[in-house]
């Protein structure tokens, strides 16, 4: 399951990267389900959750004769993470257990996730991989620049890093302006980041009067919230580096789930050999064939501490063939989750398209909030984005009109549009809220 060296050592030993991307469909598909069987047998026989959710359906681990039959089985929600805080879907003995995260939990109680030893290793050999997908190899230096603590990012990445024989800088999020400092003066050639964090360090570069195009930084993986195709050109552009995208969720492992691969830039290869997806309508819950939009939805292969059987994730996304990993398949960039989904006088719309249209305006900053608020019975849509500095009252005036027009004639709604000055609405550390929702 692991390639095996223990979790410091160089991951490049023995091509065991290219071992794992060599695998034919065949080959991988077998190794899924024999994975599979097991991870039912260990959910079923070790978690009192999944035994009465599996007996409910009449259905017993060995139902599972091929990967189809996991459409079968009943799926797994966060609010059934939250029903057995904190540690009631744990599948080991608490003295297995080596490390403990957990979501923010901003509204009722956290998610609570745990990982064994050797869910750590399997942790750090995606995360691995996906930063050797990046274009990372052994002596890059890896400046981390996601949240430590709780939250998967920090630490998932570093781990990651390390396995892979990279030098890690732990900056974590947060302090700016130092975070510029260390930029300058370790010299890294790879970050990782959320994309909204990268743009508050591209202002503070320009505020120290660096060119952030002249840093050692080549490549950039951004995730932990959605971005877009729109973003990825402003990024790279501005920071001179490849722009990748790196998925994943706590509850199946955190950074790591799936990677885009430098090379092709086309949607994220998902580490399926630990972590198989489906996606299904997101309303009746049926599965759909790949090619087509719904909820993506995951079964741990490998994981020991917490094996998630059909975990909902919201995110909204369809499956596609492999490229740069042939037998893998990919997941197209997360269009929004549904549960940031906004329905306004009956349209819905998510954060993401917003960016699209922002981001190709002319004089207008990639900094931008949704504000809804109510009058009346109507619901009404803000679109507060910044004017970039060197922006003439003129253009201000023509990105209202600009971007007003895209979202009616794109997305078919009517919204306001506030252009704010530079560097007022409010910047993200981590992971940015898009949605101010002032209605009531
Ligand atoms: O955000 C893990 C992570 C950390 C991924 C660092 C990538 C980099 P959670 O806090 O549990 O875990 O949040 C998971 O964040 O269901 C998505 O809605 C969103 N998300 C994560 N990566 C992406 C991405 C981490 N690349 C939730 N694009 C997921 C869009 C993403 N959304």
């Amino acid at each position: 399951m692991s390639s095996g060296t223990g979790t410091f050592g160089p991951y490049a030993d023995a091509g065991a990267v290219d071992a794992v991307r060599r695998l034919s469909a065949d080959e991988l598909r077998a190794r899924q389900l024999e994975r599979l069987r097991a991870s039912l047998r260990h959910a079923y026989e070790n978690v009192p959750f999944y035994r009465q959710s599996f007996d409910r359906a009449g259905l017993r681990p060995e139902d599972c004769r091929s990967l189809a039959d996991l459409s079968r089985f009943p799926f797994t929600v966060k609010d059934d993470l939250r029903a057995h805080y904190p540690f009631g879907m744990f599948a080991v003995p608490q003295d297995r257990i080596r490390r403990i995260h957990a979501s923010s939990g901003t509204t009722g109680r956290p998610t609570v996730v745990g990982y064994t030893g050797q869910d750590l290793a399997v942790w750090a050999d995606v995360v691995a991989r996906s930063l050797h997908a990046a274009g990372g190899r052994p002596g890059h230096t890896v400046h981390i620049a996601y949240g430590y603590g709780l939250f998967t990012g920090g630490l998932g990445a570093h781990y990651g890093a390390e396995r892979l024989g990279c030098t890690v800088v732990p900056a974590s999020g947060g302090m700016t302006a130092r975070q510029v400092r260390l930029i300058q003066d370790f010299r890294p050639e790879i970050i990782m980041v959320t994309p909204s964090y990268l743009l508050t360090l591209l202002d503070e570069f320009e505020r120290q009067g660096v060119d952030p195009r002249t840093t050692s930084l080549r490549t950039g993986l951004f995730g932990a919230e959605p971005w877009t195709e729109e973003m990825r050109r402003e990024i790279e552009e501005r920071f001179a580096i490849d722009a990748v995208d790196i998925y994943g969720l706590s509850e199946v492992m955190g950074p790591g789930v799936a990677q885009e691969c430098a090379e092709t830039k086309d949607g994220l290869h998902i580490w399926e050999d630990h972590f198989y997806p489906e996606v299904v309508d997101p309303v009746t819950g049926d599965p759909l064939p790949d090619g087509e939009h719904g909820e993506l939805v995951f079964t741990s292969l490998t994981k020991e501490a917490l094996p998630v059987v059909r975990y909902r994730t919201r995110d909204l996304t369809r499956l596609l063939p492999g490229t740069a990993w042939p037998a893998f398949r990919r997941m197209e960039k997360i269009t929004g989750r549904c549960d940031d989904m906004i329905i306004l006088r009956g349209v819905n719309l998510f954060p993401a398209q917003i960016e699209e249209i922002v981001l190709r305006t002319p004089g207008v900053a990639p900094h931008f909030q949704l504000r809804l608020t109510r009058e009346g019975r109507m619901d009404h849509l803000t679109v507060r984005a910044e004017a970039r500095p060197d922006a003439t009252p003129e253009d201000r005036t023509a990105a209202v009109g600009r971007i007003a027009r895209g979202v009616k004639d794109g997305i078919g709604v009517s919204v306001a549009v506030d252009i704010v000055d530079p560097d007022t609405l409010e910047r993200s550390v981590g992971k940015l809220k898009r949605i101010v929702d002032a209605r009531d």
